[in-house]
Formats: structure tokens, C-alpha cells, sequence
């Protein structure tokens, strides 16, 4: 046998030793749990044969506990490049059937590398967790790795897109780095994050929680927020993940690919239908947007979180656009702590990648309340203020009915610059709403009137003639056109065509200091 053949024959055998993860016991408990295994993972994720494995070779660094007596295959994380539906993206994947996937000082510099690779390549970076933390066995330089991964998120931050896949636990400090991350996906009983467990909770606190109800997928959609997309299957999450690559682009130098203009389904969506001639009636405001965009395709983000804002992309004249939207069915669209939080956050995640922003106004205002004051309604609203005036890119606003108070600036008024500004001949733009705008104006005359009911009827009528349209703000020039309802889309793709050229300049600074 040649040198060749034989040196080529070697490393095939050194590849299918590392290859075979956490060996056969631990593949299988892995699998009856209704979890892949991290390489099938990432090779069901990319496009077939597009994966190319990066330091299959290296091994632990471990010297305590007999650890220097123990192999760890790849030292339980994958990495490499590959494409995702034609997209180039750096990915990782921990490999839970070597050491629980727990990270190790090399495990993490696997991970710190594909991360500067990614910095480098300028393209997306894709990070599937399932890991039982940081490595005990390896004490501080565990903490180390993770420390050195934050830094790597937050650098990327803004420059190119990060993707958290959550297919496992996700325990202790490692959470944050997903959450420092754009997106992160969960699936339904294969999902768990938390910082403490619920057995440190017990013995600290007292209480008694399971790991799905502490930390489970639904808990990550639905409650706190952590969560973006909620998946019911591993499939059905990586169906998600091709679906988000294709509207966003690979990092803040370029724009989101163009696919071929399509005209909404109208058959399906017809804005006479959806929008309620009672004006006290609520509508999904997600129909709305499927009435004017292309194919009536919305990848709606963060969908079982804070429902009375509505947030996600779409395509305008085949063009990705996100879309912030009150939400009529919950809560009347107000903007509340978490509806704050999931806006500016997205707003700011358009901006930073050149994905123009389309804003649907129809809210009562900020909720009123205690819990709300208390919960620090006041800092969580400034971020959606601070967001919309800090982002340059192209911003489109439509009025359709409410825009009351500080809810009418929050939701890219003018004043925040947005760029165009349109009104349906049913807005209303006001302080706030007739009811209480009369209660407090025509207190008196309520009260000495002979029939106080019959008079605040009146005032209210009054009021609603006087502001609650959309007239007084246009003959202050605040909105730019009122226009008819069925003309929404040829205005928006009009002004999106106009601004394709938009430049603003910004006062230089370091960084500005956003209400966290
Ligand atoms: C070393 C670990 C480990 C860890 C799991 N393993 N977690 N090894 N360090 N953190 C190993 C186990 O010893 C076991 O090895 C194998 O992985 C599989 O683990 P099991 O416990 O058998 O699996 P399962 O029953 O499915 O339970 C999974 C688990 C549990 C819930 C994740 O392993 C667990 O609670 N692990 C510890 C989680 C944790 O507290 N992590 C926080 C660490 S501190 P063998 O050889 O038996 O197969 C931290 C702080 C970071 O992360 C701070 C950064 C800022």
C-alpha cells in the first residue's frame, strides 16, 4: 500500500472513531427522547452535502478529575460552514451525547472560532444548544469559554444575523448567549432554558416547579419573551429557520435578497371585509397586512408574546420589509412593557440590516395601570420611541383608525421622522379618546347639566367631530395623505421605490445610550 493510501486510509479510521459522538448508548438514549443527533441536526438543516466539518479533531483540555484518562469525540460540539437554502451561514451544534455537550475550554474555542469565521465571512451564524452547561470538571475555564462567546455575540451584534436553536437544556449562564442572539427558536418538550433549575430553586427558595413549566418551549413563547419561534417538532423548526434566512440578509453591508413581485391574495383578504365599519370593533390586524403584501405572506416573529403588538416580515414588490403592527384583538393594540420590548427590538434589528420598516397604527395608547407603572412602563415605551428615531432606514406609517396620546408619536409619527406618513379617512388622531378626553374638558358641564348622561353624549360627539379624524393632524402637515384604504399597497410600494436612495446622517457619537 502506498503512503498515500495508507496515510488516507488512517484518517478515514480516525474520522469514523470521532464520528461516532457519545457511541451507541448515548445516541439511543438521545433518540428516545425525540431528538436528533447534532451532526444528523445540522445535515437535516443545511442544504444536502453542503456541511463542511471544521476541527473534528480536537480534544478536551481537561486534566482534572481523570478527565486526561477520557476521550471526548470532537469534544462534544460540531462545527463548520454550509449553505441554508442557498444562503452561506456558519453553524455550531453540541453534541449532548458527549459529556451532556457541556462546554469545556476547547469546546468553546470550536465555538469562538466558527464565531470569527462567521465575523469574517460576513454571513449568518447558526448556534444549536443542547448542553448541560458549563463543565464542572473544568471549572473556571468553562466560565472563561462562555465569557469569550458573549463577547463574540455581542461584536456581532447588529453586523451579522445570529441564530439560537434551543434543541435541548440550555441551563445556567450559557442561556446568554442566546440572548444576546436575533432569534431563537424553541420545540415543544425538547426546549429547556433556565438560569437556576428547579432543584436549586427548591433548595433555596422553597418552590417546587418541573423543567417544563420553569423553562419549557411554551414558557419561552408565550410568557417571558426569550423565545421568537415556536416550533412542535425539530423539522418543523428548521422548516422556520429556512424561512427567516430568506428574508434577511446576510449581514449589515447588504440588503435582503429580491424575489419576484406578487400581487397579495385578494381573494382571500379583502380590506372592506376585515376592517369593521363600528369603530369600537376589533379586527386581526394580521389579515390587514396580508390584504397589501406580496402573496399575502407574513412570518409573523415573537407570535404568542405580547399579541397586542404584531411584528414580522414580509415582501413588498418582492422587496423584505418588517412590519409593526397594533394588534385590535388583544388588549384594543396598546403598548405595554413586553409590546415595547418586542417592537424596539425588532425595529432595531431592521435598521441595523437595511430592512425598510412598515408601521400600522390603530392603539388606544400606553395601558394604564399600576402593575404597568410599576413594571417600568415608562423606561420599556422609551425604547420604542428611542428605536424608531434612531433607525434610518425607510419608514412608512399608516394611521387605520386610533392613534391616541403617546401611542400616536410612539408608532413612527413624523416626529420620529418617519418618512411617509398615511392616514385611512377613518383615523383618529388625538390626545387621548373622546370618552376620556370629555370626562376631563366638559367636566363641569357634565356635571351641573340637568341630565349630566344626555350632556357627556353629547361632548363626547362633539369631541369625535372636532379631532377624532384625520384632518386637524393633515392640515398641520403631520400626515402626509389621506388616502382610500384600497389604494394602501400602490402607496406603499410607491414610497418604497422613492426612498431606495434614503441617506440620513446621524450626529457621530460612540454609541448612543437607549432606555435598556
Ligand atoms: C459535566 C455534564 C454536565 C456538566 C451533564 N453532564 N451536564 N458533565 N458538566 N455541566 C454529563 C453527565 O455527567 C452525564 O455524563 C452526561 O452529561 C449526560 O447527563 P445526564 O445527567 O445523564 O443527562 P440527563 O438525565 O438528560 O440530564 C440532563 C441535565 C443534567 C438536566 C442537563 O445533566 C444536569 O442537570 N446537568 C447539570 C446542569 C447544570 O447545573 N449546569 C450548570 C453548570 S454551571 P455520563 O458520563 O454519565 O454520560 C453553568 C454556569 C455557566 O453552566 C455560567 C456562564 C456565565
Amino acid at each position: 500500500m502506498s503512503s498515500l493510501r495508507r496515510k488516507t486510509s488512517d484518517l478515514k479510521k480516525r474520522m469514523r472513531f470521532a464520528l461516532k459522538g457519545g457511541g451507541t448508548k448515548a445516541i439511543e438514549k438521545q433518540k428516545a427522547t425525540g431528538k436528533m443527533t447534532a451532526r444528523e441536526r445540522i445535515i437535516t438543516l443545511l442544504d444536502p452535502k453542503s456541511f463542511h466539518e471544521y476541527d473534528l479533531f480536537v480534544e478536551h483540555a481537561g486534566r482534572d478529575f481523570d478527565m486526561d484518562k477520557k476521550y471526548l469525540p470532537g469534544d462534544g460540539v460540531i462545527t463548520g460552514t454550509g449553505t441554508l437554502s442557498g444562503y452561506p451561514v456558519c453553524i455550531y451544534a453540541q453534541d449532548f451525547t458527549v459529556a451532556g455537550g457541556s462546554l469545556g475550554w476547547m469546546h468553546a474555542k470550536k465555538i469562538t472560532k466558527i464565531m470569527d469565521q462567521a465575523m469574517k465571512l460576513k454571513v449568518p451564524l447558526v448556534g444549536i444548544n443542547d448542553s448541560g452547561g458549563a463543565r464542572i470538571q473544568e471549572g473556571v475555564n468553562s466560565l472563561a469559554g462562555y465569557g469569550e462567546i458573549f463577547y463574540r455575540n455581542t461584536l456581532a451584534s447588529g453586523v451579522i444575523p445570529q441564530i439560537s436553536v434551543i434543541l435541548g437544556p440550555c441551563a445556567g449562564g450559557a442561556v446568554y448567549s442566546p440572548a444576546l442572539t436575533d432569534f431563537v427558536f424553541v420545540v415543544d418538550k425538547i426546549s429547556k432554558m433556565f438560569i437556576t433549575g428547579p432543584e436549586v430553586i427548591k433548595a433555596t427558595i422553597g418552590e417546587e416547579i418541573s423543567m417544563e413549566d420553569l423553562g419549557g418551549a411554551k414558557v419561552h413563547a408565550e410568557i417571558t419573551g426569550n423565545a421568537h419561534f415556536y416550533a412542535e417538532s425539530e423539522q418543523d423548526c428548521f422548516n422556520q429557520i429556512k424561512q427567516l434566512v430568506s428574508y434577511i440578509p446576510w449581514n449589515n453591508e447588504k440588503k435582503a435578497e429580491s424575489f419576484p413581485k406578487r400581487p397579495p391574495k385578494t381573494r382571500n383578504y379583502k380590506i372592506e371585509e376585515i376592517f369593521p365599519t363600528n369603530p369600537r370593533q376589533p379586527y386581526d390586524v394580521r389579515d390587514i397586512i396580508k390584504a397589501v403584501v406580496d402573496d399575502s405572506e407574513f412570518l409573523e416573529i415573537q407570535e404568542y408574546f405580547a399579541k397586542n403588538i404584531v411584528i414580522g416580515f414580509s415582501r413588498l414588490g418582492g422587496e423584505t420589509v418588517g412590519i409593526v403592527a397594533n394588534q385590535p384583538l388583544v388588549l384594543a393594540g396598546v403598548l405595554d412593557v413586553d409590546s415595547s420590548d418586542k417592537a424596539a427590538r425588532f425595529i432595531r434589528f431592521c435598521d441595523a440590516f437595511n430592512i425598510p420598516l412598515v408601521t400600522l397604527v390603530d392603539l388606544p395608547g400606553y395601558l394604564p395601570g399600576v402593575d404597568q407603572e410599576h413594571a417600568g412602563v415608562i423606561r420599556h415605551g422609551a425604547k420604542v420611541l428611542y428605536a424608531y428615531s434612531e433607525a434610518t432606514v425607510p419608514k412608512i406609517t399608516v394611521i387605520l383608525r386610533k392613534a391616541y396620546g403617546g401611542g400616536y408619536i410612539a408608532m413612527c409619527s413624523h416626529h420620529l421622522r418617519s418618512d411617509f406618513v398615511l392616514a385611512w379617512p377613518t383615523a383618529e388622531i388625538a390626545v387621548m379618546g373622546p370618552e376620556g378626553a370629555a370626562n376631563i374638558i366638559f367636566r363641569n358641564e357634565i356635571k351641573s347639566a340637568e341630565n349630566p348622561e344626555e350632556m357627556r353624549r353629547q361632548k363626547i360627539r362633539e369631541y369625535k367631530e372636532k379631532f377624532a379624524n384625520p384632518y386637524v393632524a393633515a392640515a398641520y402637515g403631520y400626515i402626509d395623505a389621506v388616502i382610500d384604504p384600497s389604494d394602501t399597497r400602490k402607496l406603499l410600494l410607491h414610497s418604497l421605490e422613492v426612498s431606495a436612495n434614503k441617506k440620513v446622517e446621524r450626529p457621530a457619537k460612540k454609541h448612543g445610550i437607549p432606555p435598556f
